[in-house]
């Protein structure tokens, strides 16, 4: 075979992604060899048994297949079939290309959204569709805005220790540094001000010009909830650094306590009247109780940030022609519901609470149940959709090999803490909080047994 790796390009052999790595490569392995596995690695919702919302399926259906509408009436509520005639004489349809920003509908829908998201009696936000763009996932559009920011092996983006792999590999394969800033375990992984300037300073000392800091609200894998007095903090770090801020909130509907509220940055920027700091904040529809990883629908919204450098992000969108066109309707979908009034409404709504309630009872479970085993230690579960639990592991062994074990011996695929960063010295690893109660029971179950016996 004439390519080899020493062909390739240092960037791409450099990026790693624990997510999906070597582990789940030997989980999958052995399903196919028979074992049973249930897969705890990655918050994908609809494979461990999660329902799509009856509205968002009928829908799509009627997008995708209009004729629908004439063949089968009966089998579609009629807000559906009105809202669906709507999009698709707005839209085009769903086997054209839309403009590279994605379909202005859903823009102004995603606007829209926004305003009413973060406006209340005492504050009223603007958000502008032509600084809205729709992508593939979260995932395109965090790439996008790290391939724009970063120009060299120099230029440094701040991210939370532990994190999500999509900024670690990311990072790597467009050529920057990373930076890391620890969250502190022992206070509910919450973020510093001291800890932030400490990582700026350290990474400035070795030559670095850090340009960004990306912040997850609710976190991944920690599910802590930002307080608003947080993301000022964030904000007024930003601003004395020169720095743009990535505001990933994908988890937003994902908080479980009554006492906690997500807050968008684009609300606290706003209320600090602040016109400095570019804001870059994105929102997926694979998460909160939609669940819809594989449809592939996520947005960028862009605060602050002058026109010449939107073009450019215009541009790079322009290169892959547009987002896939199921993932923006998910979009439309999710940030424009069935209102009160309409047929969909209580259907929709009653579908919404279940998930959100299971989640919660699950988060619960397993947050209490990984407490019971010794040598676990785990923060509440108060957002997002994982346990990070600090494990004691015996003398010279690796959270991996730990890992590796498990699955082995239990079937049950974890990701070591190792893949998110950890405090050196430290053991973690990431589970869902994912799986129907009966199975999670029975995931504690053999994990204390496991941890009774692994040397
Ligand atoms: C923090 C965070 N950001 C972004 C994503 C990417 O989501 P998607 O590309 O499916 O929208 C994920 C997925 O798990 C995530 O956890």
């Amino acid at each position: 075979m004439s390519l080899s790796l020493s062909d390739l390009s240092e960037e791409v052999l450099a990026a790693q992604y624990a997510v999906r790595g070597p582990i789940v490569a030997r989980a999958m392995e052995l399903e196919r060899n028979g074992k049973t596995i249930i897969y705890c690695n990655i918050g994908n919702p609809q494979a461990l048994g999660q329902k799509p919302l009856s509205y968002v399926r009928q829908m799509l259906a009627l997008m995708q297949y209009p004729e629908l509408a004439q063949k089968s009436p009966q089998a579609f509520p009629s807000d559906v079939l009105e809202r669906a005639s709507f999009l698709l004489k707005a839209s085009g349809g769903m086997g054209a290309y839309s403009e590279s920003k994605g379909l202005r509908v859903v823009r102004e829908a995603v606007a829209e959204f926004i305003v009413k998201r973060d406006s209340d009696s005492t504050l009223t936000l603007d958000a502008d569709p032509d600084h809205i763009y729709l992508t593939d996932g979260a995932s395109k559009a965090v790439q996008s805005v790290l391939r724009l920011i970063i120009a060299s092996k120099q230029d440094g983006i701040m991210i939370p220790i532990p994190q999500y792999p999509l900024y670690s590999a990311s990072i790597a394969l467009y050529g920057g540094s990373q930076v890391g800033y620890y969250l502190n375990e022992t206070t509910g992984w919450a973020l510093s001000e001291n800890e932030l300037e400490r990582s700026y300073i350290t990474a400035k000392n070795k030559g670095i010009t850090v340009k960004a800091i990306c912040v997850i609200n609710p976190g991944n894998p920690t599910g802590a909830v930002l307080s608003k007095e947080n993301i000022a903090m964030v904000i007024a770090f930003a601003k004395k650094h020169g720095l743009s801020i990535l505001a990933d909130e994908v988890y937003q509907e994902n908080i479980y306590r009554p006492e906690d509220k997500f807050i968008s940055f684009a609300r606290v920027l706003t209320e600090l009247g602040d016109t400095d700091v570019c804001l870059f904040s994105f929102h997926s529809c694979s998460k909160g109780f939609h669940g819809e990883c594989g449809q592939r629908g996520g947005y960028l919204e862009a605060r602050n940030v002058s026109p010449e450098v939107l073009a450019q992000i215009t541009k790079l969108q322009s290169i892959a022609l547009c987002a896939n066109l199921s993932g923006q309707i998910l979009v439309y979908l999710m940030v424009r519901p069935p209102r009160p009034g309409e047929v969909s409404f209580s259907q929709y709504e009653n579908e919404k609470k279940e998930i959100i309630g299971e989640l919660a009872a699950r988060a619960n479970l397993m947050a209490e149940g990984l407490n019971r085993i010794p040598g676990f230690s785990c923060a509440p579960i108060v957002g997002a959709m994982y346990a990070f639990p600090q494990i004691q592991l015996p003398l010279g062994r690796s959270d991996s090999e730990y890992c590796l074990a498990l699955l082995e011996e239990t079937g049950i695929c974890l990701v070591p803490g190792e893949g998110f960063g950890q405090v050196e010295g430290s053991a973690h690893f990431r589970t869902t909080i994912l799986p129907p109660r009966d199975q999670l029971q029975q995931v504690l179950k053999k994990l204390e047994d496991f941890q009774r016996r692994w040397k």
